[in-house]
């Protein structure tokens, strides 16, 4: 199968030029203008942004809380991922206490079975002990090359000495932790007493958890892994506050992938006054507009390396289950929605450049999660994985025609500006004129050491990309 992309803006690190792209069999044989060559297809992208197929740090699908379960599965999920423009996803394979890694990664692998993008696993980890730690080798070997811990949530939480120990032990390993970071006693004290007070709305939910809370978690986390001599990934960053303690951490010299997501871009807090209140109750919460702007700004000066959607979906019913705040499922729905959001509050609104745009929504994810140059770049022999973007396609997002299996959308009724067109996945045209047209074709990726590592044992990531 070859496909032939003519005419379109070239988005990559190196800058936006026009180029074709010829794609033969999986990879991207040739890009250069004007290519002159046979097709099975081919594809006008003028007027259009070709980007690297868009890499989703951060999902949650078939997630059972033991409440309920995410009202997306992979099969649902994926396809919403890949309209919006997202090839790739990394989930979270959750290992629940007293469950082998092994148990948890094979479970993950029957739930991914045919999705509709490419899918790899974090692990997230309910507990730290020897019998995990001897897991890690194999993890590493089966491609899952990141593991994440919770500060927060009884059935995920681990001590600060134990996310120490697993700092130390991943890294010997290549192997990189991120972290939920929240200090849980204080936003369980703050619950208490908002509870106490008769506060059950979620309009509550943002101030039982305010910045200082996500930030003394930041701040700790940096500390433990400065001790641990380990690189570390802060998961979902929110807050001014957090970012000042990753920015120290980094003058300190420590190596810290800051991930954040489209929410914190572009929703606040007053979104806990509306009705439906009850479907921005995530964690953490959404903030201020200062909070938003700390971010945009630090996305601007390249100090936020990825943009994950932390997509845990849960339907109005399903949010219903919580009598108070404090039990709504924790989650929104977005996997379809992050490029078109990053387009319209970052590009758009002058905030980050194209390129920034391809940094963080695919090649830092790739070179950061080990899949870099397979993933993550338009160049030859990589992975035919691309995206073509209209930059010019005002359309209302809404539940209604988001492909979440989903019925509220944090975004509703928000105006993107720019809109996914196609998608080539693998080499096959998967999303055509904005419609899946192949399903099922999602492949699990393998995973290596990612860049923090190869800099961490002294070694040139640069030379991989040759
Ligand atoms: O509220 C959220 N984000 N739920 C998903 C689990 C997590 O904290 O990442
Ligand atoms: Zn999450």
């Amino acid at each position: 199968m070859r496909i032939l992309i003519t005419g379109g803006q070239i988005v990559r690190s190196t800058g936006v030029e026009t180029a074709d792209i010829l794609t033969e069999n999986g990879l991207i044989q040739k890009i250069a203008p004007n290519i002159n060559a046979r097709a099975d297809r081919v594809i006008d992208a003028s007027g259009c942004l070709v980007f690297a197929g868009f890499i989703d740090t951060h999902t949650h699908f078939d997630l059972d809380l033991g409440v309920t379960v995410t009202a997306d599965n992979f099969s649902t999920g994926t396809r919403a991922a890949l309209v919006g423009g997202t090839t790739t996803v990394l989930d979270f394979a959750t290992q629940d206490r007293g469950m082998s890694c092994r148990d948890a990664l094979d479970l993950w692998h029957k739930k991914a079975q045919g999705s509709s993008c490419n899918y790899g696993f974090h692990m997230a980890l309910s507990e730290w002990n020897a019998a995990r730690a001897a897991e890690l080798p194999e993890l590493v070997r089966q491609g899952v090359t990141s593991l994440k811990m919770y500060m927060v949530y009884d059935a995920m939480r681990v001590d600060d000495g134990k996310i120490y120990r697993a700092l130390k032990q991943a890294a010997e390993h290549g192997c990189l932790v991120g972290v939920h970071c929240e200090n849980y006693d204080l936003l369980q004290a703050r619950t208490a007493e908002l509870l106490a007070a008769g506060e059950t709305a979620p309009s509550a939910h943002p101030i039982s958890r305010p910045g200082a809370v996500e930030a003394e978690g930041v701040s700790r986390l940096m500390y433990t892994a400065q001790l641990a001599d380990a690189p570390v990934w802060v998961v979902h960053l929110s807050t001014a506050e957090g970012l000042a303690q990753a920015e120290r951490a980094r003058a300190r010299g420590q190596q810290v992938l800051l991930e954040t997501c489209p929410q914190y871009l572009c929703l606040t807090d007053a979104c806990y006054s509306e009705p439906d209140a009850a479907k921005f109750v995530m964690s953490p919460p959404l903030r201020k507009p200062a909070d938003i702007d700390a971010l945009l700004g630090a996305l601007q000066r390249d100090e936020i390396d990825v943009i994950g959607t932390d997509h845990c979906s849960f339907t109005m019913a399903q949010k219903a289950i919580g009598a108070d705040f404090s039990k709504i499922p924790n989650g929104g729905a977005g996997v379809q929605n992050r490029a078109e959001i990053v387009y319209t509050y970052g590009v758009r609104a002058g905030k980050m450049s194209l390129v920034q745009m391809a940094e963080t929504l695919s090649e830092t994810a790739a070179r950061y999660f080990g899949m870099y140059p397979r993933k993550g770049l338009l160049r030859e022999g990589a992975d035919a994985d691309i995206v073509i973007f209209d930059p010019d396609c005002p359309h209302e997002i809404s539940h209604r025609t988001n492909l979440h299996n989903c019925d509220n959308s944090p975004y509703e009724g928000i105006v993107a500006l720019g809109k996914t067109r196609h998608v080539i996945l693998g080499g096959k045209l998967a999303v055509e004129d904005g419609k899946v047209i192949a399903s099922g074709l999602g492949q699990f990726v393998h995973r290596g050491a990612g860049e923090m590592f190869l800099r961490h044992c002294g070694l040139d990531p640069q030379s991989r990309a040759q």
